[in-house]
């Protein structure tokens, strides 16, 4: 065994570990964040007043799920399942509630309903997934070739009006009517759930729009020096690219890094599910610009092209960047296989040395995480952090299912 695969037995067990009790604790919830006193909430809880797209249709509320299954096939205990089909069962509600539905629907229910159906083979999981595919395939603007993002009157976390000084799109912003156009990064993700429909049903049309999707990010978000932007605004009549904008980065033109994992692990998707050498291509362009603007200290900032201070840092991006940088180690030659392994190993340390919780006083691992450049809190939990955290260790270990 080498020694990275030695490494990545030693987290395993920690992560066994802290998952047992942490499992238990919130069986019943979906959670996203943890609290000042490092309790998760919940985002299923049906008697809180959520917005109609930051409660059961939260974006991340497969990820919970995600890291149930996950555990479930490292340990074979069926609690894990137990567990992930309770979040199964109260996600049936996102299709009642139909509004607060949006492009993240991949990110939703490739980790809960598809993975149990590749799992288990259940045809309820089967259902629910290619009703999400369905949903997602209705998001198609087949002038521009693009999936849209999000929705008119959906604000994110609530508000309703601009603050000065804040971009449309920033995280913490309303989103303007012109966002009929927009396309996110995010979404090189979300369109594994059309890949995985078509393989499952043998219709080629949801491949066909994935494809199409990732052709249009490829030409129009990765810039020629492998950084991506987040956002682009298409004319949603014509789909005329109209301009870019900064999203959750720091600002136009730079180089968000959670977004900069989504190219990196989103391209590797397209190419596993493809074999199109473009879409390798492109994920190692996006990977090199990574590597080489990767911190000596390995903590992985908000934004690559963010000012030194404030020193704003997201362990969830960095888990994501590993992630890919382990996929695109796995499918180019050796020699430089291994940069981009160890890259990852050196990400993946880096959280575990200084930026895991393995204690008993939060129920969550990855620490210091931010949603967005532009938002008021930073360095919270996130539970996708956690979960591609964990996705990454079992990467890199060569076990687990591939969820995308
Ligand atoms: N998909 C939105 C985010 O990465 O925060």
């Amino acid at each position: 065994m080498g020694q990275n695969e030695m490494w990545a037995d030693t987290v395993i067990e920690r992560i066994r570990g802290k998952m047992t009790w942490v499992s238990e604790k919130n069986r019943n919830k979906i959670p996203y964040r943890t609290d000042e006193n490092g309790d998760y909430d919940d985002r299923s809880d049906p008697a809180k007043e959520w917005n109609v797209d930051d409660g059961i249709n939260w974006w991340t509320n497969g990820f919970w799920g995600g890291i149930m299954w996950l555990l479930y096939q490292d340990t074979g205990d069926e609690k894990y399942m137990r567990i992930a089909r309770l979040s199964e069962e109260r996600m049936e509600r996102c299709f009642h509630d139909y509004y607060g539905l949006h492009h993240d629907v991949g990110f939703m229910f490739m980790p809960t309903a598809a993975a149990d159906y590749r799992l288990t083979g259940n045809p309820d999981s089967r259902r629910q997934a290619l009703h999400a595919t369905s949903l997602l395939a209705g998001r198609f603007n087949p002038v521009g070739r693009f999936l849209r993002a999000w929705n008119d009157e959906d604000y994110l976390y609530g508000r309703k009006s601009v603050p000065e000084g804040e971009e449309p799109g920033s995280g913490n912003a309303p989103l303007p009517e012109s966002n009929k156009g927009w396309a996110i990064i995010d979404s090189m993700f979300n369109i594994s759930l059309l890949y995985w429909a078509s393989e499952e049903t043998k219709d080629p049309r949801f491949r066909q729009m994935a494809m199409m999707h990732a052709d249009t990010v490829m030409e129009n978000f990765v810039r020629s020096d492998g950084s991506v932007c987040h956002i682009v605004e298409f004319d949603p009549e014509t789909g005329r690219m109209v301009r870019s904008l900064g999203g959750q980065g720091y600002g136009e033109g730079s180089a968000w890094t959670r977004g900069q994992g989504w190219a990196v692990y989103g391209f590797m998707i397209s190419y596993r599910h493809t074999g199109e050498q473009r879409y390798l291509e492109t994920a190692r362009r996006a990977a090199r610009y990574c590597l080489q603007h990767i911190p000596e200290n390995g903590i992985i900032p908000v934004d690559f092209a963010q000012p030194e201070e404030p020193a704003y840092e997201d362990s969830c991006g960095a888990c994501v960047i590993a992630g890919g940088l382990l996929e695109l180690s796995k499918c180019v030659p050796a020699p430089e296989g291994r940069i981009y392994e160890e890259a990852a190993v050196k990400i993946l340390r880096t959280i575990a040395d200084t930026r895991a919780d393995f204690g008993q006083d939060c129920d969550a691992i990855v620490q210091n995480c931010s949603a967005a450049y532009h938002v008021p809190e930073h360095h919270i939990t996130m539970s996708y952090a956690d979960y591609f955290f964990i996705e990454a260790v079992y990467k890199l270990k060569g076990t687990g299912v591939f969820m995308w």
